[in-house]
């Protein structure tokens, strides 16, 4: 017998506040932790974003090591320095912080600490065997909400395929957002990462597999990112509201995908950050219009409400087939407010390569959730529109 029910995984603590890392040690002594391994990336240790948490660990007498090597798009050498530096470091916890590449790196070598081979041998969903250590995120962007997930993302280096690995054990045991943090971020990359929440919080809502708890954090997402990104990109000090709408929306878009899944944008994005190193949020800020235009026939409703998440007047007399492209004009006009591409075309992108990164994406774990069927010439119809900047809604609306 069949029985149609659904999982959705959720952090076992999640800490927010403004500030609230300098918090880290004491959860941390809660948790027993004795020695840490803390993952981040160079960038993140010479702005001093580490610095309350470290001051914290020391405070509560937490030791730490750091390992500051992860690259964007970490992949499976990335994963195993990092383990290796777990090793020396007779670590008993990890600490991830940073973008989503550094949680990444953490909760991927996590896996490492207490299993054996190769981390690719991970990929699917529920491979791992034995419970990593105690896992800390700490997110500096407003992001990828990785920090509420248990997904990991690891390329591998032979063949620049982003693997996907997941496991109810990658969870955090203290999820830890301080919307502090994500200010130290340059402004391209608020920018590029807010679009990457609305990209979740779309995805999700209108994944098949969503489900009304990650439907009513999508849409809220939705809005947030709609009334504060703008001035959450133009933060100069003076608009901690912003930040902290942000961070929240990360959070709840992170929470919302990890029970609902994504789509085409994500699934296409997987390969155009493989092979050309595009950045994530970069890459998915620049489809998601363009996908949203062609899911728009299957989910016509939700992108009505959509649009009137995102601020739009909305006609309900007239059909939501139509009212619906109002939601990807203003998609549209949020990217372009913060400096977004209009095409793929203006990245390292290239349009020769179309026919491969349209069968890659077919592959894609995060095409599952995409309420409309796709095939090969439809992923290569969005990929070429996505390249030539055609949209449907200005000749509609
Ligand atoms: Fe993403």
């Amino acid at each position: 017998m069949t029985v149609d029910s659904q999982m959705w995984n959720v952090p076992n603590r999640v800490l927010f506040g403004w500030g609230a890392a300098a918090e880290t040690g004491r959860y941390a002594d809660t948790l027993g932790v004795d020695r840490a391994l803390l993952v981040t990336d160079k960038n993140i240790r010479a702005a001093g974003v580490l610095e309350p948490v470290l001051d914290s660990l020391s405070k509560h007498d937490v030791e730490c090591e750091i390992f500051d090597g992860v690259d964007p798009d970490p992949t499976d050498r990335i994963v195993h320095e990092a383990a290796r530096a777990y090793d020396e470091a007779n670590a008993d916890s990890i600490l991830g912080v940073g973008g989503g590449s550094s949680i990444d790196t953490a909760k991927a070598a996590s896996i490492l600490a207490t299993n054996d081979g190769d981390v690719l041998n991970y990929k699917g969903f529920g491979q791992v065997d034995s419970e990593p250590p105690t896992r800390i995120y700490l997110p500096t962007t407003a992001g990828t909400g990785s920090e509420v997930g248990h997904w990991t993302i690891v390329k591998d280096s032979e063949t620049n395929i982003k693997e996907e690995i997941g496991d109810v054990s990658l969870l955090a045991d203290l999820a830890l957002i301080d919307p502090k943090l994500t200010t130290s971020a340059p402004t391209s990359v608020r920018a590029t990462t807010g679009m990457d929440v609305l990209t979740h919080a779309v995805e999700a809502y209108v994944s098949i597999k969503a489900q009304s708890q990650t439907s009513a954090l999508a849409i809220d997402a939705i809005e947030k990112v709609g009334e504060n990104l703008r001035r959450a990109v133009e933060y100069r000090g003076d608009d901690r509201d912003a930040i902290t709408a942000m961070a929240h929306a990360s959070t709840q878009a992170g929470m919302a995908f990890n029970g609902a899944g994504l789509g085409a944008v994500h699934a296409l994005a997987h390969q155009i950050g493989g092979l050309f190193d595009v950045p994530h949020g970069l890459v998915n800020a620049i489809l998601l219009p363009y996908v949203m235009e062609y899911n728009l026939p299957q989910v016509p409703d939700k992108m009505v409400q959509i649009a009137e998440a995102l601020g739009e007047d909305v006609d309900h007399s007239t059909p939501p087939r139509r009212e619906g492209y109002k939601a990807i004009r203003a998609t549209r006009e949020l990217a372009a407010d913060i400096r977004i591409p209009r095409t793929l075309a203006e990245t390292q992108a290239e349009i020769d390569a179309i026919d491969r990164l349209a069968e890659r994406s077919l592959n894609d774990g995060s095409l599952t959730g995409n309420p409309r069927k796709t095939d090969l010439r439809d992923m290569q119809g969005i990929l070429t529109r996505a390249f030539d900047g055609e949209f449907e809604y200005e000749t509609v609306l």
